[in-house]
């Protein structure tokens, strides 16, 4: 097991993506502190889990710190965090206003620097960490119906190498995963669910993507032996995008 001994905090856990991945750190042999705004769903997978549930919403300074200081509390350590949390909304260009595009903004990116804030401290002292960021392949694609998000996860990916500068030095790597359209409780809720068929047919690969096929790749760059990969957008996307 890749991650045994090894305590990861999963932001978006409680459903979807984050859920996939909160799970398969798990049986990489990681504790999972469980984080979002959805508490109850957050507690039934801390539960499944023998894991944390927190309660937040990482677009608060005072939640995220929350955040990292229970986890430190439960488990002494921060080792690995992973930002699934976000927002994927379908809007129109002509119906985006300024306070819709600070509501995108606020958690898709403000919470990415949020929540990487927050745990670098304890990771610098401990001179290791790994945080992975979900961008998302739509960023690539220039996505209608997205437009703040796009904005947001492409200042994800300036962010990931930031902190990929940034704290190299005290052993902690900072990578992106970027996936593509994915069969979630979040995207099958919108009308992003008609694109499924069209996407497919533009993949390599023919068939609809799972949370189970992003899980794999975020564990790899959440565990030790991913190392010397810092600063990177992995596309995990059935080859859709050809960057
Ligand atoms: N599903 C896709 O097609 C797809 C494609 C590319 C990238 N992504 C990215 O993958 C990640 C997960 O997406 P998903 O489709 O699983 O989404 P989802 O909507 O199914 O789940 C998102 C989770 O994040 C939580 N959340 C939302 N705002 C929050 C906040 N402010 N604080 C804490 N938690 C909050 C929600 O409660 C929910 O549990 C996101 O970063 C998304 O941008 C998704």
């Amino acid at each position: 097991m890749r991650l045994e001994g090894r305590v990861a905090i999963v932001t978006g856990a409680a459903q979807g993506i984050g859920r996939a991945i909160a799970n398969k750190l798990h049986e990489e042999g990681a504790s999972i502190a469980a984080v979002d705004l959805n508490g109850e769903g957050a507690g039934k997978v801390a539960s499944e889990l023998d894991g944390l549930a927190i309660h937040a919403d990482i677009s608060s300074e005072g939640d995220a710190n929350r955040m990292a200081r229970e986890t430190l509390d439960r488990y002494g350590k921060i080792d690995v965090l992973v930002n699934a949390a976000a927002i994927v909304p379908f809007v129109s260009w002509d119906e985006v206003n300024f306070a819709y595009w600070r509501k995108i903004i606020s958690v898709d990116l403000d919470g990415a620097y949020l929540v990487s804030r927050a745990v670098e401290r304890p990771m610098r002292g401990a001179g290791y960490g790994r945080i992975v960021q979900i961008a998302s392949n739509a960023f690539l694609a220039g996505t209608p119906n997205m437009g703040p998000y796009l904005a947001a996860k492409g200042g994800v990916v300036g962010l990931t190498r930031a902190l990929a500068t940034e704290l190299g030095k005290y052993g902690i790597t900072a990578n992106a995963v970027a996936p593509g359209i994915t069969r979630t409780e979040g995207v099958l809720g919108t009308p992003h669910a008609e694109a499924f068929d069209f996407v497919q047919s533009l993949q390599a690969i023919p068939r609809h993507a799972l949370p189970e096929d992003i899980a794999p790749v975020v564990a790899f760059l959440a565990s030790e032996e991913s190392g010397w990969i810092t600063g990177q957008v992995v596309v995990a996307d059935a080859g859709h995008v050809r960057d």
